[in-house]
């Protein structure tokens, strides 16, 4: 089997991967701060180990990883309709590996696609558990359709952060550099976290996360893959200053402002690694 073919279906498998983290994200984000949304949550993280895998591999075949994502399922209305989705979109996943498994002649991938199998497995059952126990529980659909000055600021900001979640992957995956490997790895996640903060704090005003991306850098010079990530960092920290000032909120402003600092880090931490490799 050539390579490009292997590419085609890893990208494929990283396709679906991104839309279960999205799919997973927005149900727990939709649930609050329960036990059974931090476990989808932490089900989701395991999907971007996943995504994080199958990446390095197509890198090393000498492919593109993808940025397109995946089907989801968001159709139903209560939590356990979800959870149904969550048991479907396994499903989905555990027959596309199983097949990539049986396809696949490299000893290796087959080796990484079965221990994500494994994983697919487990979740497949954690989510037929949750079904349930959403009905026990009560879990119920927090969000609410409240729009306003503070509901826009917050979708601009899971937009930009899911955004740059996915540039600084592919800037990781791509620099051959470690040590920018990792700050962008670092970044990713500390960007993650940012996106789920903003969005815990919106379904608290009542308001609906909207987790959608806008385009993502595709340089692939380290030097014009950090130009572009200082760019963005820059411009980011200028409007999550602005929107600070502007909200009348005291917690939200101290969340916008914290992110801010962050955000000023990451454009420092940026330019040192430019200046490093550009000597
Ligand atoms: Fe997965
Ligand atoms: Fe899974
Ligand atoms: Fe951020």
């Amino acid at each position: 089997m050539k390579k490009e073919e292997i590419v085609v279906m890893l990208n494929e498998d990283l396709e679906g991967e991104h839309g279960a983290i999205i799919q997973y994200l927005t149900h727990a984000y939709a649930m609050g701060e329960g036990e059974m949304a931090c476990e989808i949550e932490a089900i989701s993280r395991e999907e971007m180990r996943h995504l994080d895998w199958l990446a390095e591999a197509v890198v090393g075949l000498g492919g593109m990883p993808s940025l397109q994502r995946g089907k989801m399922r968001m159709e139903g209305k209560t939590v356990s309709d979800w959870m149904k989705n969550g048991v479907l979109l396994e499903e989905d996943a555990i027959s596309l590996y199983k097949k990539h498994i049986e396809m696949i002649d490299d000893h290796t991938i087959k080796r990484l696609l079965k221990r994500i199998l494994s994983d697919e497995e487990s979740h497949h059952g954690d989510f037929a558990h949750f079904v349930d126990k959403a009905v026990k529980e009560g879990a119920k659909d927090l969000r609410g359709d409240h729009k306003g000055k503070e509901t826009d600021i917050l979708n601009w900001g899971i937009e930009h952060e899911y955004t740059v979640v996915l540039q600084y992957l592919l800037h990781s995956y791509i620099a051959k550099n470690e040590e920018m490997k990792k700050e962008m790895q670092d970044q990713a996640v500390n960007e993650m976290q940012h996106m789920g903060w903003l969005a815990e704090e919106m379904v608290g005003g009542k308001g609906t996360p909207r987790l959608e991306h806008m385009g993502v850098d595709k340089s692939v010079k380290m030097s014009d893959m950090l130009k572009a990530d200082i760019k963005i960092e820059k411009e980011v920290a200028a409007e999550y200053d602005r929107a600070a000032r502007e909200v009348a909120d005291a917690g939200l402003k101290k969340l916008l402002t914290r992110i801010r600092d962050h955000e000023v880090y990451h454009a420092d931490v940026f330019s040192d690694l430019l200046k490093e490799v550009e000597k």
